[in-house]
């Protein structure tokens, strides 16, 4: 069902709503106001997708206190890069950034293109950042269509179509409520309705600023939409991973390859991971094994990842390009979160916690 003709009331009410309650993010400026920072605006877009607020606000400060301007970013080594985005998850996005932002300082003078299409033509900025930073930066009117907005707008107007097929719809929805004026604030207000009222589940439709605009508050379940076609279930895959110990407390790190799955990301050496990996060690050791894989969930599988320590001689040269990395300073690698845990793992099975008295995850 579409309520035809209160497209304009649906921004109005919205944005009534956002100048009273808009939520105080670090990289934000207030309703109403213009001059947001689009270095700022862009980084938190590139950090926020697939990942909450409160999960990016200590990573959006470190960002910004370290590297406080796109210039400085651009000029920093990938792998510093890298290790900063450590535990934030989707590292292809930390890739991106770089690529980005080396572009925009490179290519244009450190400015970022101001409109939707010329941020569109950066690299690694999709459509989704492109409007954004266009809106919430520059004002422009861009359609700003995210997970959250999806399910308000799926609501709004009761879409039937499940998703993905449903995603047009909910995109010519959006397009039709979205204001000429305060396209920004109008997208950070859907944004926020999503995170805090119109949410996944149990949508708190008694204080909704849209609840007499919105079509599925009149059914029964307005939880229901957006409709989505059935789950397949993911897959689950096996993997072994190697902690490999020197005599003076180092332990062996590689870095992974650039494409794929975490990928130039630190790492402890693993095998391929799938339904049956190649269980043989790196190089010939007294391997003991970690009782308790350690299980991951990614977005399209889930890995159960079997550690095995060893201890090896002074001398000993692991295959392939690495480093010997201070145990005790193992939480300073910057390690993604799954090899940050099978770290853990082995420290704690292997009884050199002791030892590793800095060792902070
Ligand atoms: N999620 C993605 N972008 C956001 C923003 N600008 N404000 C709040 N949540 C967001």
């Amino acid at each position: 069902m579409r309520v035809e003709g209160n497209e304009k009331k649906i921004a109005a009410d919205l944005l009534a709503h956002y100048d009273v309650h808009a939520r105080r993010l670090p990289w934000r400026v207030p309703p109403g106001a213009n001059g947001a920072d689009p270095y700022r605006v862009w980084l938190s877009e590139v950090m926020l997708q697939q990942t909450t607020a409160a999960a990016v606000g200590p990573y959006f400060a470190k960002f910004t206190g370290r590297w406080p301007d796109v210039t400085a970013l651009a000029a920093e080594e990938d792998a510093e890069v890298m290790a900063a985005w450590a535990g934030l998850g989707y590292y292809a996005r930390a890739r991106n950034l770089l690529a980005c932002a080396r572009a925009v300082a490179g290519e244009h003078g450190g400015v970022f293109p101001d409109t939707e299409e010329g941020l569109r033509a950066l690299p690694g900025v999709g459509a989704y950042t492109a409007a954004a930073v266009a809106a919430i930066a520059f004002g422009r009117r861009a359609v700003v269509v995210d997970a959250n907005v999806e399910r308000v707008v799926a609501r709004l107007f009761a879409i039937p179509t499940p998703l993905p097929a449903g995603r047009a719809e909910i995109r010519a929805a959006t397009d039709a409520i979205t204001p000429d004026a305060r396209a920004g604030d109008f997208a950070q207000a859907m944004m926020d309705l999503g995170a805090t009222i119109c949410t996944p589940r149990n949508p708190a439709c008694g204080i909704c600023p849209l609840r007499e605009d919105c079509a599925a508050f009149l059914t029964a379940d307005p939880a229901a939409f957006p409709v989505k076609a059935a789950k397949k279930a993911r897959p689950h895959r096996l993997g072994h991973g190697w902690w490999i110990e020197r005599p003076d407390g180092h332990v062996w790190l590689v870095r992974r390859p650039g494409k794929g799955m975490l990928g130039g990301m630190r790492a402890l050496p693993s095998s391929e991971w799938n339904e049956a990996p190649d269980a043989t060690p790196p190089l010939a050791a007294q391997w003991r094994r970690v009782s308790e894989p350690v299980s991951h969930v990614f977005t399209h599988f889930s890995l159960a990842l079997t550690m095995h320590h060893a201890h090896v001689g002074e001398d000993a040269a692991p295959p392939g390009e690495g480093e010997w990395w201070p145990v005790a300073e193992i939480g300073k690698a910057g390690l993604p979160t799954l090899f940050a845990r099978a770290a853990q793992a082995v420290i704690g099975e292997a009884g050199i916690k002791e030892r590793v008295e800095n060792a902070r995850f």
